[in-house]
């Protein structure tokens, strides 16, 4: 008999109906909700990281962190904020414990610009609060950020990543000021902002 089943969840209520595939009926259906939020947190990822243009946590770039200063890229004449021919701005900055060189730099409002970051030592962050800008900066890699800022202000930047005991007052900044400001610069002045 049906009605003395061992197991209570299978014995029937008075009503016909059996509890344990009322169970597996409601499992079943959670787990359809499961997928779906899975496949909904899926594509957020995908789509903001298409349209946002936000980056992995770095490039699969590599570079030898005990030569950074001898020469190449990364070299002290090459940090800072460069233009390109097509009119983009380029950011070089060296992380290190505890702040970032140059700790300062000027890009011009409303134009593409990409940052490019690497460390000495460990690891550390760089984050743009209120922008896509969140990057690990790791000892070994080259990090690659793109952004474009609409308005011209001050960004500050602090390292997002626990790197020591003075982690806490490593921070830097992006001074944003009008294009036509920033095109009367010169080119040491685009990578400072001490007043001269
Ligand atoms: Cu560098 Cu925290």
């Amino acid at each position: 008999m049906a009605d003395t089943h061992p197991d209570p969840l299978q014995r029937p209520l008075p009503d016909g109906i059996v509890p344990a595939e009322v169970v597996a009926r409601t499992e079943k259906r959670w787990l359809g909700v499961m997928v779906a939020l899975l496949i909904v947190m899926m594509a957020v990822v995908v789509l903001t990281g298409m349209t946002h243009a936000i980056s992995p946590p770095s490039n699969v770039e590599t570079i030898d962190p005990t030569t950074l200063h001898l020469g190449g890229e990364f070299a002290e004449s090459n940090l800072g904020t460069a233009q390109e021919r097509d009119g983009s701005l380029t950011i070089r900055l060296v992380a290190g414990q505890f702040g970032f060189t140059p700790d300062c730099t000027k890009v011009a409002a409303d134009t593409p610009v990409k940052f490019r970051l690497t460390s000495t030592d460990v690891i550390h962050g760089f984050l743009l609060p209120s922008t896509n800008v969140n990057t690990m900066v790791m000892p070994g890699f080259v990090a690659e950020v793109r952004t474009r800022f609409a308005r011209p202000g001050i960004y500050r930047m602090p390292c997002n990543e626990f790197c020591g005991a003075g982690h806490h007052g490593m921070w830097a900044r992006v001074s944003v000021v009008p294009k036509e400001q920033f095109q009367s610069l010169a080119p040491t002045e685009r990578s400072s902002c001490v007043q001269q």
